[in-house]
């Protein structure tokens, strides 16, 4: 009985040893194998979606005989509560690395815990948590860019119009009045962009009225329904219109579409974001500037990113801001330079 007990033990014993020794040989080596798990707060957002086939492209082109790549995208369609389900499920299903777009900024607090019991370093992205949350553990990441940049230089860009063409300022009263169009509540890129938009303008001595704002989520149609109330109750009294993003200064020209307005009536518009939609209003002179959100940059930075913290190597070459903050710059774009940005996209 107990030679036989032993004679089992001894084939169990050889049997794992075979497993495991296959096992290592067919496996590539972890380091090798990049399993991306994607999440967006809405993947129906414009800017998102472009952002989205970057990162796509950029894989794509990584991929060689020593890295496979594979990347699961989720939608959390609006909702925290299921993107906390789909981190968990990305882990589970075996990624090695998270690129979280928050839906609530403040509250990753569930994603967190969970990647970090599981050891999955996040890249966040786009939306910004706030700075203790980024202090909970250190192999938390975040790739975006700065808002207040990108409201000064729409500020600025707006200043130059004015100052080049007095016709702005339609009933000649020296003051510009203008509407705001803002993105989510207590998103950094809302509330931002607009305090410094406008605080450029002032600073620069032009005087301002402001006659109307109103929040639309980033969304067209939402800014077309904002903005056609507005207009309702101040006709063809807007000089200029200040929009968080370029998908809501669309949305404010449809509504003068909409209204039958002709040209001379108009406001003028700044968008921000550069989508393709925004650089060909911008091209088509109907959108006199928008500003660059760098969704080249930001990807190729989430991918390289990536790629360091799962080889190990390359990490001390990338150029973090307070340790774990990477920004790319903003540009401006007007009708003097945006073929060169609808030129990137043909690159
Ligand atoms: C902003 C962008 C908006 C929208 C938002 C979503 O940076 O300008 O268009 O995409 O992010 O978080």
């Amino acid at each position: 009985m107990r030679a036989k007990k032993i004679h089992i033990s001894a084939i169990l014993f050889f049997l794992c040893i075979c497993f495991l020794w296959g096992c290592g040989k067919q496996q590539p080596a972890a380091k090798n194998k990049l399993y991306v798990g994607i999440t967006y707060y809405d993947q129906s957002d414009t800017f998102l979606s472009q952002l989205n086939t970057c990162l796509r492209e950029q894989f794509d082109q990584l991929e060689n005989d020593d890295l496979e790549i594979t990347i699961a995208v989720r939608d959390a369609a609006g909702s925290q509560r299921t993107q906390d389900d789909q981190v968990e499920e990305l882990i589970d299903a075996g990624c090695n690395i998270l690129f979280v777009n928050l839906v609530d900024r403040t509250d990753p607090s569930e994603i967190i815990d969970i990647a970090k019991e599981n050891n999955v370093p996040i890249v966040f992205f786009n939306r910004e948590p706030v700075a203790e949350d980024m202090m909970r553990w250190d192999e938390l990441y975040y790739v975006g860019a700065d808002a207040k940049q990108s409201g000064t230089m729409q500020g600025e860009m707006a200043v130059d119009a004015i100052l080049a063409n007095k016709r702005i300022d339609r009933n000649r009263d020296g003051i510009i009045q203008y509407v705001v169009l803002e993105g989510e509540p207590g998103h950094q890129d809302a509330i931002i962009r607009t305090e410094s938009a406008v605080n450029t303008l002032k600073n620069n001595g032009i005087q301002l009225e402001k006659l109307g704002y109103g929040i639309a989520n980033w969304n067209r149609a939402q800014a077309q329904n904002r903005m056609m109330q507005i207009i309702g109750q101040h006709q063809n009294e807007i000089e200029l219109v200040l929009a968080n993003n370029d998908d809501m200064a669309l949305g404010a020209m449809d509504a003068y579409k909409k209204l039958n307005y002709t040209e001379s009536a108009l406001p003028v518009f700044f968008g921000i974001d550069g989508t393709d939609v925004g650089l060909q209003a911008v091209a088509d002179s109907e959108l006199t500037g928008t500003i660059y959100n760098d969704k080249e940059g930001q990807s190729a930075a989430m991918v390289k990113l990536a790629v360091a913290l799962i080889s190990g190597k390359g990490l001390e070459e990338i150029e973090f801001q307070n340790d774990r903050y990477i920004y790319l710059p903003y540009s401006k774009v007007t009708i003097d330079n945006v073929d060169d940005f609808m030129d990137r996209k043909k690159q």
